[in-house]
């Protein structure tokens, strides 16, 4: 097969319309990418043309914008499929976004899971990977157990190692952390909670549209992401799993679509993925997260890698020469995400006063508030970094940082 030719980063900013305008009268420095990112026109374009060519409703009609829209979003599923190497599309099942997919598990296992048994997730987890698994436990009597972290933001794995048994029925980990930038070792995670059947669950939604996703070769249960960190649009997200278990656990949502027959006596499910779709889906949001897979694709991932990692990596330095800084998360393996803490200020005082500059930050919990406990702290200001920023947006980040400094101590 001949290789494609990947594009280079240059000139990749001229594809996202919306960075290219004035914020309060400065140029938009755009840095809160973990939060979202920004769309390429491609995905924008993709959508657009999806309404004004293409729409109806899918798996429902013989007419041919039905089939139309339906091979869009059936195709939508394949390019997501091919993306994590899932070994079927049929494995694929498309979500409102990463937290509806743990929430589609945690609602789904209800039946599987027992009083006592034990579910492990890491001390660094996002609300939407505590929150359903608190509830979950609140129905069935399990128990809910964090696996511990040291000061870089780093899993304590001797520590899980001692705390997985044969109780524990479910280890659900972050694989990239929204909030330190730390990569997680999941391979070692899941092997280990393999070795005593319990099913994994990789929250995803920071790392796929960073890291290459190879369900087959993790081997885990569950792999879940979101369409707009990748570039794609809010409200579709995915969720990837083994068949045999997507195949043994039951639907949390009913209603068309999802059924093969209906009796007022009895209603038996559709096959996999539609039994798990109830409702008309998010067909343009399927449609433009197709349309992110083949931007990702048209790009040298490793270098888009790289990088990302040299202008985390000047970010840095530059910060960690202010006094006042300090840094929260320093593991030796992580992604182009940066949080601190200036002395004396808070969080959201600097993110206000950066963005009288044009730079957008997130500032806050971060959807992380047992792990800011774990700091201590209130919050962070969080700079994360994508393949359309540049070196000099980094000196205007680290300039304004100096002047609300200035300005507030
Ligand atoms: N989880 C998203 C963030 O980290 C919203 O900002």
């Amino acid at each position: 097969m001949k290789a494609i030719q990947k594009r280079k980063l240059e000139n990749i900013r001229e594809e996202f319309p919306i960075l290219h305008q004035k914020i309060n009268g400065e140029d938009l420095v755009y840095l809160d990418n973990a939060a979202s990112t920004q769309k390429p026109k491609a995905v924008i374009n993709a959508i657009k043309n999806y309404y004004e060519n293409d729409h109806s409703n899918v798996h429902r009609g013989v007419h041919s914008l039905s089939v139309r829209a339906t091979e869009a979003y059936e195709s939508s599923r394949e390019k997501v499929s091919e993306f994590v190497n899932s070994p079927d599309k049929d494995q694929i099942i498309f979500t409102k976004g990463t937290t509806d997919s743990i929430n589609l598990i945690a609602g789904s296992l209800t039946n599987l899971i027992e009083k006592n048994d034990e579910i492990l997730i890491t001390a660094m987890e996002h609300h939407s990977n505590i929150v359903p698994w608190q509830e979950l436990c609140k129905r069935t009597g399990a128990i809910l157990k964090v696996i511990p972290i040291n000061d870089n933001g780093e899993i304590l794995i001797d520590k899980y190692r001692d705390m997985v048994s044969n109780k524990t029925k479910l280890v659900s980990v972050v694989h990239l952390s929204n909030t330190l930038g730390t990569i997680n070792p999941i391979e070692e995670i899941i092997d280990t909670a393999k070795s005593y059947n319990a099913i994994t669950v990789i929250d995803g939604a920071q790392a796929a549209g960073h890291l290459l996703v190879d369900v087959q070769k993790l081997d885990c249960d569950f792999y879940l992401f979101s369409g707009h960190k990748i570039f794609g649009p809010t409200g579709i997200g995915v969720l990837y799993g083994k068949e045999d278990i997507l195949n043994q656990i039951d639907p949390y949502q009913f209603g068309g679509e999802m059924i093969l027959k209906v009796t007022f006596d009895e209603t038996t499910y559709n096959d996999l993925p539609h039994k798990f779709e109830a409702g008309t889906p998010n067909i343009a949001g399927a449609v433009g997260i197709g349309a992110s897979i083949d931007f990702i694709n048209s790009l040298d991932r490793d270098l888009c890698h790289q990088y990302e990692m040299s202008l985390h990596d000047d970010a840095l330095g530059k910060l960690e020469q202010i006094e006042c800084i300090r840094i929260i998360g320093k593991s030796s393996i992580k992604s182009a995400i940066i949080s601190f803490v200036v002395d004396g200020i808070h969080p959201h005082d600097i993110g206000t006063i950066i963005n009288q500059k044009g730079i957008a930050v997130r500032t806050g919990h971060h959807c992380t508030m047992p792990l800011m406990d774990f700091y201590g702290i209130p919050g962070t200001v969080r700079a994360s970094f994508s393949i359309y920023n540049n070196h000099a947006e980094v000196d205007k980040l680290i300039d304004a940082i100096n002047l609300a400094i200035k300005m507030l101590k």
